[in-house]
């Protein structure tokens, strides 16, 4: 058994719109496991191994729970157009050259690195088509020490000549790919990826809805993101009076489902996400670039449906959370203007729930830094931001680093109850 203590200021999000910060604190770890938060070291853990961070802020790292690990080859282009252009023109030929491993373990290493330097440690991530290129992002991400979930795509409809699949191919592929990946890595797991609705065929979304009740797996996609793709749905389903529905009737629409976007979804299809315990990434930075549309995000949690957040590169065009967290913020505060100021907008403290807890929820952790969870952790050195004449409390400057922290102040991770970092 090896107890650890680690010391610094300690900030976390125990409840959406609660922050504990305390000065001087510690964490004390159990094998890598959160044994408790203490102001002081309790006397037990005296004579433990002790990291001393000094005046550096111990926060929570960061859930990403909805991205494209292809698309990071893309960051920053082709945000001229809305989403299904976007994807014609630019996103699915970027994803087809996946086809090539060595470029994908090129590709998948770089992204891996980064989103333990932004401080990331857990994501629900989209691969491409490609079974063995999905094998080298899962391998990349243990590697580099991220947890969670990584997902073949499956599409075998409706996405041009460069990047397709038939029907039969897309299910043997997926069984071949779970017959290697699900028992292959300690923290990378499979997750059942149809890519959307427009993007599968019925016969295809069936097999994903068994295989996910019979092996218990967790399912990703995207839901009412854009105003065309929920016409197109509505032409491809007409049984269905929403588009959650064309999920729900093939048994992907549960407790185990995370579903991007979610901008237009009603207070009907909101309620079917609450009744069913859909969880929703939020992805505001992606809305925003493909001119989607704003979320109804504070409505949601009022509503108590479990919402993520994610970056959705290479839509969204900012990879570290931080960063994402403050989008959020941001578009909460167009969608108060464009409500009139009914809506209320997301504080920084509620935000960085969604960010941290919110999703880590998720992957089955408990609230902030909870007894009992492996440490998810970041450890911030603020100490080249701009300074005020005078001295900023410890909740100020958390809020600053959320707002402007970089890769360089992020000194240390902790991922699973490992320094990553
Ligand atoms: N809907 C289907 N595929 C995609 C994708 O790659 N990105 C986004 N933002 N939406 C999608
Ligand atoms: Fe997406």
């Amino acid at each position: 058994m090896t107890v650890q203590v680690i010391k610094g200021h300690i900030v976390h999000a125990p409840a959406f719109g609660k922050l504990d910060v305390l000065e001087n604190g510690c964490i004390v770890l159990d094998n890598g496991k959160i044994a408790g938060v203490f102001q002081d070291v309790p006397e037990q853990y005296k004579n433990a191994l002790t990291v001393d961070y000094g005046d550096r802020i111990i926060m929570p790292s960061f859930a990403d729970t909805h991205m494209h690990a292809p698309q990071y080859a893309m960051l920053g282009m082709g945000m001229d157009l809305p989403l299904l252009d976007w994807l014609n023109t630019y996103t699915f030929n970027t994803e087809a050259a996946f086809k090539d491993t060595a470029y994908a373990r090129e590709v998948y290493r770089a992204l891996a690195r980064e989103m333990i330097a932004d401080g990331t440690t857990r994501v629900c991530a989209f691969s491409s088509l490609h079974r063995e290129s999905t094998m080298i992002l899962m391998e990349e991400f243990e590697n580099a020490g991220l947890t969670g979930y990584v997902g073949k795509v499956n599409m075998d409809r409706n996405s041009g000549d460069v990047l397709t699949e038939t029907t039969e191919e897309s299910m043997r592929e997926t069984m071949l790919w779970l017959d290697e990946a699900s028992d292959r890595f300690d923290h990378v797991k499979p997750i059942l990826t149809p890519r959307f609705t427009p993007t599968c065929t019925n016969e295809l979304m069936a097999f994903l809805g068994k295989l996910a009740a019979e092996r218990k797996l967790p399912v990703q996609s995207h839901l009412s993101e854009n105003t065309s793709e929920i016409a197109w749905v509505k032409e491809l389903h007409p049984d269905c009076a929403q588009y959650w529905e064309s999920y729900a009737k093939y048994g992907l629409f549960n407790d185990r489902t995370v579903m991007a976007h979610c901008v237009h979804s009603d207070a009907r299809e909101r309620k079917a996400m609450k009744d069913n315990g859909v969880w929703v990434a939020h992805c505001p930075d992606s809305n925003v670039n493909l001119i989607s549309g704003t979320a109804p995000v504070r409505q949601m949690v009022k509503e108590g449906v479990r919402v993520t957040l994610g970056s959705d590169i290479a839509g969204g065009a900012l990879l570290a959370m931080n960063k994402v967290v403050t989008a959020a913020i941001r578009a909460s505060k167009v969608k108060r203007i464009e409500t009139n100021w009914t809506d209320d907008f997301l504080t920084v403290a509620e935000a960085f729930y969604l960010g941290t807890t919110g999703g880590a929820k998720f992957f089955g952790a408990g609230e902030g830094f909870a007894a009992g969870d492996e440490l998810h952790a970041i450890v911030v050195d603020d100490a080249d931001l701009p300074k005020p004449a005078k001295k900023l409390s410890v909740a100020e400057r958390f809020e600053r680093a959320v707002y402007l922290m970089d890769k360089h102040n992020i000194t240390a991770v902790y991922s699973a109850g490992r320094q990553v970092k």
